[in-house]
């Protein structure tokens, strides 16, 4: 059987072009998103262009938990194998700590962070039984620094590398590979409405790139962060 991968937040930005980057590589795909219509565009796009791989789509709120297990029981009883989990979708609500919605830090923190947890706990059983595995969350430069007007999108981020490195620590022993990636300003839909240039931020396919990258070391080799920057710095 070809590799697999479940890629979350397959439809927009980051999530799409590491989708569409291990599409082209061969790998089958379990990919997910809330919408509908986006998802199925893209599993069409996706079985035409590469006929050969195989592509789970299912819609999912990953912060509702009955959705999230529905999602990982289809994969794990569609493949034997899941070589490759990408938990990609995240969301990001501006406000500040004292005066935002009181709701922000519950929302964010469903999707950002309790989603990876569960997904990791609903996959990584079955990379341990396979002997093998790479377990990819996306974070943010977020996870390390507080940007203004973004204080529970951080609490969130640095929540989830704090996760990625306990997860690590617990794999040492296994073959399983745990990579935090943190990404600076990229351009994607979370940018749009803004003044910058297009320019000045990273494009989603180097992020790609360099998770595939990371993807191809040898068993012996691990990357633990992979940091991420626009050229000149953060914003
Ligand atoms: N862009 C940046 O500058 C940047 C920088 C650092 C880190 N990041 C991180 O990188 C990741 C991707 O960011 P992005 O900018 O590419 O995001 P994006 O363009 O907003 O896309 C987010 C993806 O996640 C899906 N999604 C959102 N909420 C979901 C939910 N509750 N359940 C299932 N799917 C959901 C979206 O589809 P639906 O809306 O249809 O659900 C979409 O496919 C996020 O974790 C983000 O925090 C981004």
């Amino acid at each position: 059987m070809a590799y697999t991968a479940v890629i979350t937040g397959a439809t927009k930005g980051i999530g799409r072009a590491i989708t569409q980057l291990f599409a082209s590589k061969g790998f089958h795909l379990a990919i997910t998103a809330r919408t509908e219509k986006d998802l199925q565009s893209l599993a069409a796009e996706l079985r035409k262009t590469y006929p050969t791989i195989e592509v789970i789509a299912k819609t999912t709120d990953l912060s509702e938990r009955a959705q999230l297990t529905a999602f990982m029981e289809l994969v794990n009883n569609s493949w034997p194998q899941v070589d490759v989990l990408i938990n990609n979708a995240g969301i990001f609500l501006q406000g500040e700590l004292l005066n935002e919605a009181e709701s922000h830090l519950d929302q964010m923190m469903q999707v950002n962070l309790h989603a990876p947890y569960h997904l990791c706990r609903g996959f990584i059983p079955k990379m341990q039984a396979a002997g093998k595995g790479h377990v990819f969350n996306i974070c943010s430069v977020a996870s390390k620094k507080v940007f203004p007007g973004s204080g529970a999108y951080a609490t969130t981020k640095f929540a989830l590398l704090g996760f990625t490195k306990a997860l690590r620590q617990e794999l040492l022993a296994s073959p399983i590979k745990v990579t935090a990636v943190l990404p600076g300003a990229t351009w994607t839909a979370s940018w749009e409405g803004a003044t910058i240039p297009e320019e000045r931020l990273m494009p989603p396919s180097d992020i790609a790139q360099a998770i595939w990258d990371v993807w191809q070391l040898s068993p012996r080799t691990v990357v633990e962060e992979l940091v991420l920057r626009p050229q000149a710095g953060d914003l």
